[in-house]
């Protein structure tokens, strides 16, 4: 973005690249072309019938005024509730605040959290919106990077990472883009690390009920009553429920936080959608029946790919154990190719330009070499999808 008007903190923006590649899938079909997409952010199922049915009676009930800046009581108290069972972590409804999604509730946080010139230590591979967001505030991005072949860091690397400027560290597990989830030793580790250093923690736990075999999703603010004042939880209804439309997400935090992001929120964007709020309210209270077949289809979807991706040659998998995605390693394939590709932005070309599938470079997560799949696509895509994967690779 060039234009002079725009200003000068909004053309730093980088554009979404998995809008930008969304947008090329669509125009490639609308040409009559077959195309696969793996960029999907979304789950591919509808929103639960009872949750959507929700939403048509808090219509019909008028619930379409302006509710409380940080949501309706009963959705804070359910979220709170919600927090005890099945996290282990105490909150008050006043600590929790409901915003635009979860996106905006991490918009929110590093409003409140940072000061210009802060640090944000972000490990690789990371969301894409988190750098971005914590530029836009005034905060400088650190990245810290994992052992080569790891997607998780550890204390060394993050200690190494930490300046006096340092401030938030910001966690994401179940990961986007890599599928990672810390167990509880590794979190204690890091927890250490943050209490020695007076960091605070960004923990962004949207991917939380998404998680496959062994792996067990814990919250870094559960571990210490020191690490509880120091963070601020995000999670949300968009993945769990497959609400991402609804635009309702959360963060939960120690008072003075959550009331500094509450007041923020009142004198920008007001109370979340207020017919989202009873929809997402159904959500945290109701049964979880289609939670559970929801993530037992993506179980077998992860099993789907994880096992094509880790027999096709000169690929290295770290296997996912949350969220929907695949975050291979392909810079063996790339340093091999014959046909001028050169890093993952070239070879995501390639794999639209020559087999019509769309994957993430892993460029806009940090990791070079990688490319993101995201498994919330149909089976058959998926299987139609890796076939043509292999067979393109082939001919690189
Ligand atoms: C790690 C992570 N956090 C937050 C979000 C945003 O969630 P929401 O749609 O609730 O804003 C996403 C969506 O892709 C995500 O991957």
């Amino acid at each position: 973005m060039k234009s002079a008007r725009v200003s000068a903190r909004v053309r730093a923006l980088k554009p979404s690249e998995t809008l930008a590649l969304g947008a090329r899938a669509r125009e490639l079909r609308a040409q009559g072309h077959s195309v696969i997409s793996f960029a999907a952010g979304e789950p591919d199922f509808d929103t639960p019938e009872d949750v959507r049915e929700a939403g048509v009676q808090a219509i019909r009930a008028g619930h379409t005024r302006y509710t409380a800046v940080g949501g309706v009581p009963e959705l804070r108290a359910a979220i709170a509730e919600k927090l005890k069972r099945e996290n282990g972590l105490e909150y008050t409804p006043s600590q929790v605040v409901v915003s635009n999604g979860a996106k905006h509730a991490i918009w929110n946080a590093f409003l409140t959290l940072l000061e210009p010139g802060d640090e944000v230590l972000c490990p690789v591979p990371y969301w894409v919106t988190f750098p971005e967001l914590v530029r836009l505030v005034g905060g400088e991005p650190v990245f810290v990077h994992p052992k080569q072949g790891s997607m998780k860091i550890g204390p060394a690397e993050l200690t190494r990472a930490i300046s006096p400027r340092s401030k938030v560290l910001v966690l994401n597990s179940p990961n986007n883009p890599s599928g990672a989830v810390y167990s509880p030793e590794e979190l204690a580790a890091l927890g250490e690390v943050v209490r020695r250093h007076g960091l605070y923690v960004l923990s962004d736990e949207i991917y939380e009920q998404l998680v496959f075999g062994n792996a067990r999703h814990v919250s870094m603010a559960s571990l210490h009553p020191e690490l509880y004042d120091r963070t601020i939880v995000i999670g949300g209804v968009s993945k769990t429920w497959a609400m991402t439309g609804w635009r309702i997400g959360f963060a939960a935090a120690p008072a003075d936080l959550a009331e500094g992001m509450e007041r923020l929120q009142g004198q920008s964007t007001s109370n979340p959608a207020s017919v989202s709020q009873f929809a997402a309210l159904r959500a945290f209270t109701g049964p979880r029946d289609s939670v559970r077949t929801m993530r037992d289809c993506f179980a077998r979807r992860r099993d789907t790919i994880t096992g094509r991706l880790s027999r096709m040659p000169g690929i290295r998998l770290v296997a996912p154990d949350g969220a929907f995605y695949a975050f291979p390693d392909l810079s063996e394939r790339i340093r091999s190719a014959r046909n001028g590709v050169t890093d993952s932005v070239g070879l995501s070309d390639f794999l639209i330009d020559e087999a019509r599938i769309v994957c993430v470079p892993g460029s806009a997560f940090g990791m070079e070499g990688h490319l993101r799949l995201s498994y919330a696509i149909g089976d058959r895509d998926i299987e139609d999808g890796l076939n043509r994967l292999e067979a393109a690779l082939d001919r690189m």
